[in-house]
C-alpha cells in the first residue's frame, strides 16, 4: 500500500472496457467514514465526502469512451469532480492529455495512485473547485461523471463550460438517471449549448443501475 494514501483501508477493483481493463484502488467500505469526513461550510452548507464511493456514473463514462473507440492523440481533456479518476484514465488510455481535478484533496491522491498503476505518467492533477477554476485555456474535452446532483452546482458548471470549453469541444456528462438531471440540461440548451443523451446499464455491487451519458457542444 502507497503510504500517500495515508489511513485508508483500501481494497482493489478492475474495471472491465470493451478492449482492455482499469484497475482501480478504492477505499474498502467506504460508508464507515461518511460522517467523520463530512463537514459544513460558513454558511452551514453541508459537504458529504462522494469522493469516497466509486459511481456507477463513472463506469458509464469510462465504458463510453472505451466504446465509442475514440482516440483523443493531442487533444487536452479536463475532468472536473474526478473522483477515483476512471474517466480521465479512460481518456488517457485513449491518447488524450489529462488534467484530473476535484475539490477534495485525497480524491485526487487515489486518482494519481490509479493513474499509475495504469501505466499512465503524463496526467496533470490539480485541486480545484468548479465554483473557482483556475484555467485560463481551453479544453477540447469536458468529463463530468455525476456532478450535477445538486441543483447550487448547475451555475458554476455551465459557467466552466461557458469559459473553459474550445468552439468545437465536447462535454461528457454521466448521471445516473436522477429526476432532476433533465433540469440540468435545460438549463444548458438555455444558454447556448445543444445535447445528445444515450443511455446504458452499469451493474456493481449486484445493483444494475440506468446511466445517462450526454455528449454536449455549443451551438
Ligand atoms: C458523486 S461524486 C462523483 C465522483 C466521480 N466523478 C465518479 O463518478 O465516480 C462527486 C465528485 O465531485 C467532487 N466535487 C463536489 N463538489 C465539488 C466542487 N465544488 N468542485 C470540485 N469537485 C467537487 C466530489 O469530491 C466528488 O469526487
Amino acid at each position: 500500500m502507497k503510504n500517500y494514501l495515508k489511513s485508508y483501508p483500501i481494497t482493489h477493483t478492475t474495471i472491465q472496457l470493451r478492449d482492455r481493463e482499469i484497475q482501480l484502488t478504492i477505499v474498502d467500505a467506504p460508508d464507515r467514514f461518511l460522517d467523520e469526513l463530512s463537514r459544513e461550510d460558513s454558511e452551514g452548507r453541508l459537504f458529504l465526502p462522494y469522493w469516497i464511493y466509486l459511481w456507477e456514473s463513472a463506469i458509464g463514462l469510462a465504458r463510453h469512451i472505451s466504446e465509442k473507440n475514440e482516440t483523443f492523440p493531442e487533444k487536452y481533456i479536463l475532468e472536473i469532480g474526478c473522483g477515483y479518476g476512471l474517466g480521465g484514465i479512460a481518456a488517457c488510455q485513449a491518447g488524450a492529455n489529462v488534467v484530473f481535478t476535484d475539490f477534495e484533496h485525497d480524491a485526487l491522491l487515489f486518482s494519481i495512485h490509479n493513474a499509475q498503476q495504469n501505466g499512465i505518467d503524463s496526467a496533470i492533477f490539480i485541486q480545484m473547485d468548479w465554483n473557482t477554476p483556475c484555467f485560463h485555456c481551453k479544453f477540447d474535452l469536458i468529463l463530468a461523471s455525476d456532478v450535477i446532483y445538486e441543483e447550487q452546482n448547475w451555475q458554476p458548471i455551465l459557467e466552466l463550460l461557458q469559459n473553459l470549453l474550445s468552439d468545437q469541444g465536447t462535454a461528457l456528462f454521466s448521471e445516473p438517471n436522477r429526476k432532476n438531471a433533465d433540469g440540468f440540461f435545460k438549463y444548458l440548451r438555455n444558454n447556448g449549448f445543444t445535447f445528445e443523451k444515450t443511455t446504458c446499464s452499469i451493474s456493481l455491487d449486484q445493483k444494475t443501475t440506468l446511466i445517462n451519458i450526454y455528449t454536449v457542444k455549443r451551438v
